[in-house]
This record gives structure tokens, sequence and C-alpha cells, in this order.
């Protein structure tokens, strides 16, 4: 059996450039892996079955899990079944990337279980036919992103900091967001790359706009966590979560849920490890 961790991301800065013809946006984000993480298990079965700990999550065809194994068989060919367990751990709906983060890990598995040898970087390739994010997932964790988001560039690893993500009950659904989305001027994203490679970005999210537009009440949530003392508060991609830096009061709530983390990355020979 072949046990993988499959990390969520974290958006430090996320800038929405334009809107493109096809209906996507170009964005200028620097991703970054956490070790807030479901865990994925392979085996070679009679049959494919795909089971999950979280009853809420389908676990049918339209799964990432399962479109990633579609998708690498078309590709290569690979014709073994496999029984897959999802142990998830990463909320929903929660701008994490979490379903990305399954798809990438199940196209590393794939390949590890194939023999294939194929390359990150073609991994990455085959990865973004399936969702923007996917590519990122299979970096070594922290990565310039460009394009929808399929556009890698590999940063070195960032000085390790703890963090919180504060996920509230209220869902939010990506495509909503970019609809509700306004795109101004097209910003100078070469300054972007040049402020990652200082070490002097900012940390913002050009989505927390229309996501506070259509919830205002995570907007304030965000004006709570600050009052909670924390020095930054920003969302996680296109929500509902948010990641907290520095020390502040964590909230007690029952509509909210607390998680611990830390930046996490991964050699290039390697999958992600656990730090436990
Ligand atoms: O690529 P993915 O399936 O993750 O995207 C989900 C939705 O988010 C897309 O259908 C699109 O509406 C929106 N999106 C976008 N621009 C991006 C990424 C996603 O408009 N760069």
């Amino acid at each position: 059996m072949l046990k993988l961790l499959s990390p969520a991301k974290i958006n430090l800065f996320l800038r929405i450039v334009n809107k493109r013809p096809d209906g996507y946006h170009n964005l200028s984000s620097l991703f970054q892996t956490i070790d807030l993480a479901d865990t994925l298990s392979f085996e070679f079965h009679s049959t494919d079955i795909l089971t999950c700990t979280d009853a809420e999550l389908s676990v049918d065809a339209n799964n990432l899990v399962l479109k990633a194994l579609r998708l690498f068989r078309q590709k290569t060919g690979f014709s073994k079944n496999l029984k897959i367990h999802l142990e998830k751990k990463i909320p929903m709906q929660a701008g994490l990337g979490g379903g990305s983060s399954n798809a990438a890990t199940t196209l590393w598995a794939l390949n590890q279980l194939s023999n294939l040898e194929i390359s990150n970087q073609q991994l990455g390739e085959w990865g973004a036919e399936i969702g923007s994010d996917v590519a990122f997932f299979l970096s070594c964790g922290t990565a310039y992103c460009t394009g929808r988001g399929e556009i890698i560039q590999e940063i070195n690893t960032l000085p390790s900091q703890s963090l919180w993500i504060v996920k509230p009950a209220i869902n939010q659904s990506t495509p909503a967001v970019f609809k509700q989305l306004k795109v101004s001027t097209e910003a100078e994203t070469n300054q972007d790359l040049e402020a990652i490679l200082t070490q002097k970005f900012a940390y913002f999210n050009d989505l927390e706009k229309p996501v506070f537009e259509i919830n205002p009440a995570l907007n304030e949530l965000k004006h709570y966590l600050y009052s909670c003392g924390f020095k930054t508060v920003l969302l996680c991609g296109s929500g509902s979560s948010f990641f907290c830096l520095g020390s502040g009061q964590l909230p007690l709530s029952d509509d909210i849920t607390v998680y611990k983390a830390n930046f996490i990355n991964r050699t290039q020979a390697c999958w992600y490890q656990s730090n436990y």
C-alpha cells in the first residue's frame, strides 16, 4: 500500500491580472503548501473503488481523485485497478485547494505505482487539464503561479512560519466568486516576482472584495480576527477560510473551526512527509 499526504495551500498574495477570452482570469500569485493535509492510500484491487471519511464528499466520477486516475490512464495506457481511500482533513469550499491537491497526489502516486518515471513537469501539465491549481501541487511547495494558475515558477523555500487557518461555517464556491469579480486594470505583475525574490512582498488577495460582496459576514470575521490581535489576516484563495499570522486570541465559537498549520515543502525526489 502507498500512503501519501495531500497538503492544503494558501496564497500569500493573489493578484487578478485580467479576464481572458476563454472566461478564466490570469492571475499572479505566490502559492505555499501547508501541513494541514488529507491522506490518500492506494492499493491494487480487482475493481476501482474510492472511499472517503467525509460522507459529504461524493466519491463518484466527478471526484478529482477519479478524474486524475482517468486522465493518467488516457495519457499512459495504465490499466490496473485501484482501491483508494481518502482521509479528509482539509475543509472543503474553503479556498485551500484540497480537491486539486488530491488530484496532484493521485498523479504522483500513479507515477510511482506504474514505474513510468514521468517528470513532475509533465504530470503538472496533465494536472492542469483537471483544474487550475493542480499543477502547483506538483511543485516543491513554494511557487509563483501565473496564467490561470497553471504556469509554475518554483521559488526557494521561505522562512518557516506557523499560522492559523480559520474556517467559518459558510462555504464559498469558486466560480461564484470569479463571476462577482469586476476586473479593473492590468497590473504590473513582473514586479510581483521581484518582490518575492527580495522577500519584500505584501500579503493581499484581490478576491476578498467579491467574496465580501457575496458574504459581508466574512468581512466582519476578518475584522474580528484582527481585533483578536493577529498581525495578518487574509482570505485563503476564493474563501471561505482565512489564514492568520502572528499571535492572537483564538476565536471560540461553534461556527468557527481553527487549525494550526506550518509551511511545508518537499524535495524533487520525495513526496510531502508528515512533520509529526
Ligand atoms: O480551474 P478550476 O476548475 O479550478 O476553476 C474553477 C472556476 O474558477 C472556473 O470555472 C472559473 O470560473 C474560475 N477561475 C477563473 N480563473 C482562474 C481560475 C479559476 O476564472 N484563474
